[in-house]
């Protein structure tokens, strides 16, 4: 077993909920012990360290200890495609993401990208991801063994798509059927890992495709589904215009048997009421993605009307239209959006924001009995912020009154190269500082 000691800090409860007492734990002199990777107990470091006197202890004290973050909404065979400044989302996908994305056609350059995504996830305090995958079935199995070896927490699927994108990325609705299949045979339940079907978008895929989809869900009860709906005007259009049979986006979804409560739609700034509203009865959740929403001018997501509608919020990193993989700064970016909308938006509190980065994606991803806080019983996947000495970050921590100004001053001032280990289960991964 091994004793903890650090400032601890979590969400076990949901701040967003009508009664949020209780939504934030912390410790200044906290410890955490672990067993074969499982927290096993919970308190000051003072008391653990009387009723186990033995145990070695891991002494992580200046900064924070968070539980690992959790991104629901990540691009693998974008990590190589950040920064694509001034476009919009169409334009962006012709120019920037897709030709990245054609180049997973080669296996050794999935492989490749698939270690450096993963690395890029562990040194960004990500444990646990929602990765919307590449286009080729043996890119996939490169990201599924190279996640497997890792012991990261990942849901990923086959990205399927067969109309108006790139021709060399289409699949025909057969192959869409097994290799998809063939993959969650492969993958799906084993170790930390999991398996998401996943159409692009229904811009990008025929109805017969996500029926296709739809026969997948049904077929393998526990798999989950992700796509992208309502992140841009023009691409909100040119889905009613595809689907006139169809009442609103979600439906193109929704006739197929994809809306529920294993569904995480991506972006989902332009929502109707009545779209809402389905999400909110199904248990459909929403990845808010603020970097990319900003960064390729998409929208001011509308978190007040989620909430009011009962849908659940986690946050993506939409890494390439996100402008990077470390999730504390899509939680200020989220703050930030909620502070333009005026009136209309709901002013967003550090703890808040811990929990979009992590409790909430873990509920999302159906996790939360297992990861997302430090509840005793759960699996100790944790990032360790610690700032340089004498950095704005570490003055500012030092002058914090409590722990939400804390945790407010690291959402400000902290950046991966503040991430000064990471555990996955129990085991220190990544290089660390
Ligand atoms: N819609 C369809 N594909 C994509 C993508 O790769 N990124 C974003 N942000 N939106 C999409
Ligand atoms: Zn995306």
């Amino acid at each position: 077993m091994t004793l903890f000691r650090a400032t601890v800090i979590d969400t076990p409860g949901d701040p967003f909920s009508v009664d949020p007492a209780g939504a934030l734990s912390a410790d200044q002199d906290g410890g955490l012990l672990v067993r074969d990777g499982i927290i096993v107990h919970r308190g000051s470091f003072g008391t653990l360290r009387t009723k186990f006197p033995d145990e070695p202890v891991t002494e992580l004290r200046g900064g924070l200890l968070l539980p690992g973050f959790v991104d629901t909404h990540v691009h693998y065979p974008q990590l190589r495609a950040i920064g694509g400044l001034g476009m919009p989302l169409l334009d962006w996908l012709d120019r920037c993401a897709l030709p990245e994305e054609s180049k997973f056609a080669d296996a050794g350059y999935a492989k490749i990208v698939a270690g450096e995504f993963l690395d890029g996830l562990i040194a960004s305090g990500t444990t646990t991801a929602l990765v919307f995958g590449a286009h080729f079935a043996a890119a996939m199995h490169e990201l599924f063994t190279a996640a497997a070896d890792r012991q990261l927490n990942i849901t990923a699927g086959l990205v399927l798509s067969d109309r108006i994108l790139r021709p060399d990325l289409f699949c025909t609705v057969e192959q869409g059927r097994s290799e998809s299949q063939a993959l969650i045979d492969r993958w799906h339940g084993g170790g930390r890992l999991r398996y998401a079907v996943t159409p692009r978008f229904s811009l990008s895929t025929t109805n017969q495709l996500l029926a296709v989809c739809g026969d997948l869900m049904r077929a393998n009860k526990d798999v989950f589904f992700t796509s992208h709906i309502n992140e841009n005007l023009a691409e909100v259009a040119t889905v009613a215009e595809l689907f006139p049979e169809s009442r609103d986006y979600l439906d193109t979804y929704h006739r197929h048997g994809l809306v529920n409560a294993r569904s995480v739609y991506a972006h989902n700034v332009h929502a109707s009421d009545k779209e809402l509203a389905l999400m909110g009865e199904t248990g459909a959740w929403a990845a808010h993605c603020p970097t990319s929403n900003a960064s390729l001018g998409s929208g001011l997501f509308p978190l007040r009307r989620h909430v009011e509608h009962g849908v659940g919020v986690s946050l993506g990193s939409d890494v390439g239209g996100g402008t990077g993989l470390f999730l504390l700064k899509e939680g200020l970016q989220a703050y930030f959006m909620q502070q333009l909308l005026g009136a209309d938006g709901l002013p967003l509190t550090s703890v808040h924001l811990l929990y979009l980065a992590t409790r909430a994606g873990a509920r999302a991803l159906g996790l939360a009995d297992r990861v997302g806080d430090f509840a005793i019983g759960k699996e100790f996947d944790a990032v360790w912020l610690r700032p340089a000495s004498g950095s704005p970050y570490s003055i500012n921590l030092a002058h914090a009154v409590d722990a939400t100004d804390a945790l407010a001053r690291t959402f400000a001032l902290a950046t991966s190269a503040d991430v000064a280990g990471v555990w996955l289960k129990g085991d220190r991964v990544g290089a660390g500082r």
